[in-house]
């Protein structure tokens, strides 16, 4: 059997990690976990079910039946596809949200060591260098300034016709890294042995050419 293995990317939101992962995972041919979006399946669960992240008993019942999955990339929650509804601003709040309770991060983390067991993987986040796959073979933590990822951000909803404020964009991002960043269960921090990659001013091309190389070294 051919080795396995494991690339662990985290840094913060908008950095450019699951466009990084998806090029890099298309070149190497490998699966693609985005782990961000299994945090935004039980916001937008909590959302349509409209419980409350702060009653404990509810958020147990929920997640005892929810199921998680990815099929051709896309997140699959209890069997239908949401890829596209969990990409708004609003599901990715109370996603950081429900990412802070402890339930919620057993159930997702225990799924994702399972992905990451039998096969090949890529996966991102803000806890997989540290805590999903401590052991992985290559670490990388992508980081960018707030205003470049808010930059990004604010272009890429003004391309889809949205109506929207730099300012807002920008101190949402802040507000988000600082939640992620001070939350008392596995925050975002850079793994001792992750290589560092600040992405501000690097184009897609040029970030997934570094991680390539790196991994072919
Ligand atoms: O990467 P993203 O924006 O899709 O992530 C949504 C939220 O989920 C983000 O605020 C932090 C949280 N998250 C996490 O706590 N741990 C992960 N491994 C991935 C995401």
């Amino acid at each position: 059997m051919d080795q396995i293995i494991r690339i662990a990317i985290d840094g913060p939101s908008g950095a450019g990690k699951s466009t990084i992962a998806k090029a890099v995972a298309r070149a190497m041919r490998i699966d693609y976990i985005d782990t961000g979006a299994m945090y935004r399946a039980v916001g937008y669960k909590t959302i349509a079910q409209n419980i409350d992240p702060q009653d404990a008993a509810a958020m147990r019942a929920m997640l005892d039946g929810t199921e998680i999955d990815f099929s051709q990339g896309n997140i699959i929650l209890d069997g239908k596809n949401i890829n596209e509804e969990i990409r708004t601003d609003a599901i990715a709040k109370r996603a950081s949200q429900c990412s802070a309770l402890p339930a919620v991060r057993e159930k997702l983390v225990q799924l994702q060591r399972q992905m990451g067991q039998m096969k090949s993987v890529i996966m991102d986040g803000r806890d997989i260098g540290n805590n999903v796959l401590p052991d992985a073979e290559y670490k990388f933590f992508m980081t960018a300034s707030a205003e470049e990822r808010a930059r990004r951000r604010y272009e890429e909803l003004a391309a889809k016709g949205q109506d929207v404020n730099y300012q807002q964009v920008l101190s949402d991002i802040q507000q988000r890294d600082h939640s992620d960043m001070t939350r008392e269960l596995n925050p975002l921090r850079k793994a001792p042995d992750a290589m560092e990659i600040n992405t501000t001013g690097m184009g897609i091309e040029d970030v997934t050419d570094f991680i390539l190389k790196e991994i072919r070294k």
